[in-house]
């Protein structure tokens, strides 16, 4: 009993490091250590960064000692370096969401090229080299021209259409409804609503045993080796 106790704080550890460390990663050989009954799922945040929605959902992650994805539209983050900057230094995952928000399915080889390749060269400059992941808009990409993509993919599991409603009960009842371990979470960090409502999911579903973690570590807890243009809608791959 002790022994699994004793697991338990070591995976905490683990986690913690990787959301307060500047986003170190859980090593692979990790993944013995971490106990059954523990349960992870990963936010992912669309569209941003935006000033008066993304810094307060910030303030209320590390509040609550949570990780979480975001997906950044290049022309935002262009127009929020500092936001984009603090999200890397407080641990969570940067990914790449297009630099103008461009539908990729349809779109030819070198559109995409270009829209993912603009917004990735920028976050290299700005924050570090590194792999920026990318979720497409809509989740949805040309069949055929995954292979150009360098990096993983990541869609979601849980969506509760948080940009039609706006409405912060709506969008908690409609996550909790769905949410189980592993779940990956859309929501969008650009409405007020959104940000209530996330910071609500994870007063919740920590109070019920839940870990949030990075799309990155999710996966890496699941045992999974992330593959470049394959797309991920839970952390079991
Ligand atoms: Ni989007």
């Amino acid at each position: 009993m002790w022994r699994q106790r004793l697991l338990f704080l070591l995976a905490a550890a683990l986690i913690l490091l990787g959301c307060l460390g500047g986003g170190e990663s859980i090593p692979a050989d990790g993944t013995a250590a971490i106990p059954a009954e523990t349960k992870y799922i990963a936010l992912t945040f669309d569209d941003g960064p935006r000033q008066g929605t993304t810094d307060r959902l910030l303030d209320g992650l590390r509040e609550r000692g949570a990780c979480a994805t975001f997906f950044l539209v290049g022309e935002q983050a262009q127009a929020n370096p500092e936001l984009a900057r603090r999200m890397k230094a407080e641990g969570h995952q940067v990914g790449n969401h297009t630099w103008s928000h461009v539908r990729l399915e349809g779109a030819s080889s070198a559109e995409i090229a270009e829209e993912v390749g603009k917004s990735e060269a920028f976050l290299k400059n700005l924050l570090e080299e590194g792999e920026y992941w990318l979720r497409p808009p809509y989740g949805l990409i040309t069949p055929g021209t995954e292979q150009q993509i360098t990096v993983p993919m990541v869609k979601w599991s849980v969506d509760p259409r948080d940009w039609e409603s706006r409405d912060t009960a709506k969008v908690v009842q409609a996550v909790l409804k769905d949410a189980k371990p592993n779940s990956i979470i859309l929501l969008h960090d650009i409405y007020p609503t959104s940000v209530d409502a996330a910071l609500q999911i994870v007063d919740t579903l920590q109070a019920e045993g839940y870990w949030f973690v990075t799309v990155e570590e999710l996966l890496r807890l699941n045992g999974v080796t992330p593959q470049a243009g394959t797309m991920y809608r839970t952390g079991a791959g």
